[in-house]
């Protein structure tokens, strides 16, 4: 905040509080006993009149009080513009202060469960509980509740892996992350629409869903010189490279000759982001044996 705001803000804020006190001694009577007196108001309405009283002691006691608690609070807190504090209190440290207290007293579970190998782990009914609540917290955003996935986030429940579902591939791909790298037209950038749409019925023929099958010879050429070196000469995939097997009709992208068309021609770079930076080792081996159990029951 600029000093000009700051100054704004603070004149204001503490401004409210003067000026109430202000206008309660302003309007305070000269009287300072609770004790009543015979004198009115001077008005009446419908025959009812008002005794000019003064406002009880604990009452404008009470008012006083939330005055100096106030005035206590911008002391101590953050609240008057640029002014931090007497205490240094603020949000952010506030929130570090409890993920470390947090970190602290789970600290012990962690560890016990990393000691584990995954494998077992991922049979533990008690860790899994923990692992999908992790799970729940920092990978359903795009895998979903189940792990099932949607269209261009993999299934994690399935046997069907990009990377490979052994567990130090499961943990080196949650670790560092993922980005696949479909180049848009393969190694041929100069193909054309012709070329792409017999790819595309080159693909379709595997899960028999083409009739025109001289498109699909001529793409099976095509593939070989633009695809392969990635999807492997069978186009069943190459887990090194994360391209995935186009032969077994399980689609990242969409299955419709639309959408693999469209992935074709335009490329496509899914992106897994790394959690070390986010989450502790223990918590990912635990995350990893969670992702395990999911297609290994
Ligand atoms: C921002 C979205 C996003 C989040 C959050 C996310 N993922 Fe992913 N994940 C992806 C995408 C996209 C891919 C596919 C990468 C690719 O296309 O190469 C992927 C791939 C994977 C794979 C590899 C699947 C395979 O077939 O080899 C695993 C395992 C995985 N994620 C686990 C997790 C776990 C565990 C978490 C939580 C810590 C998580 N992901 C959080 C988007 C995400
Ligand atoms: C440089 C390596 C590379 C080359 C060359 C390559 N691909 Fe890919 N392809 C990939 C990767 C990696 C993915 C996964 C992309 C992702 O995870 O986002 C992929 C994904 C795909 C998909 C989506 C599959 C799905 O499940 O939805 C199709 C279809 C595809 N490629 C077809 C082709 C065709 C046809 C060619 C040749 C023109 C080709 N690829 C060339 C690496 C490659």
């Amino acid at each position: 905040m600029t000093s000009f705001w700051s100054y704004w803000t603070s004149i204001i804020s503490l401004g409210v509080i003067f000026g109430c006190v202000w206008l309660l001694y302003a309007t305070r009577k000269s009287q300072t006993s609770d004790t009543e007196t015979e004198q009115k108001m001077g008005h009446s309405f419908d025959g009812i009149e008002e005794y000019d009283n003064p406002l009880p002691k604990w009452w404008f006691h009470m008012f006083m009080a939330t005055v100096v608690f106030g005035l206590a609070y911008y002391f101590l807190y953050p609240g008057l513009g640029n002014y931090k504090g007497y205490l240094d209190w603020t949000s952010t440290g506030h929130w570090e202060q409890e993920i470390k207290e947090a970190n602290e007293k789970y600290e012990p579970i962690f560890t016990a469960l990393a000691a584990k190998p995954v494998e077992e782990l991922a049979k533990d009914a008690e860790a899994m509980k923990i692992g999908q609540r992790l799970f729940a917290n920092n990978c359903s955003l795009c895998h979903g509740s189940t792990g099932r996935g949607a269209l261009g986030f993999p299934n994690l429940t399935d046997n069907n892996w990009l990377y490979g579902g052994d567990a130090a591939t499961i943990k080196e791909t949650i670790t560092h992350g993922r980005t696949g790298q479909m180049p848009a037209k393969g190694l041929n950038p100069a193909m054309n629409k012709a070329d792409v749409s017999n790819l595309t019925h080159y693909l379709l023929s595997f899960s028999d869903r083409t009739d025109d099958i001289k498109a699909a010879k001529k793409g099976s050429q095509m593939f070989q010189t633009a695809c392969a070196a990635c999807h492997g000469a069978d186009a069943k995939g190459n887990k090194a490279a994360g391209a995935p097997d186009l032969t077994d009709n399980v689609w990242l992208y969409g299955s419709t000759a639309a959408k693999i068309n469209q992935t074709i021609t335009f490329g496509r770079a899914g992106m897994m982001p790394a959690q070390k930076d986010m989450l502790d080792e223990n918590k990912i081996h635990v995350l990893t044996a969670y992702v395990y159990s999911l297609s290994n029951k």
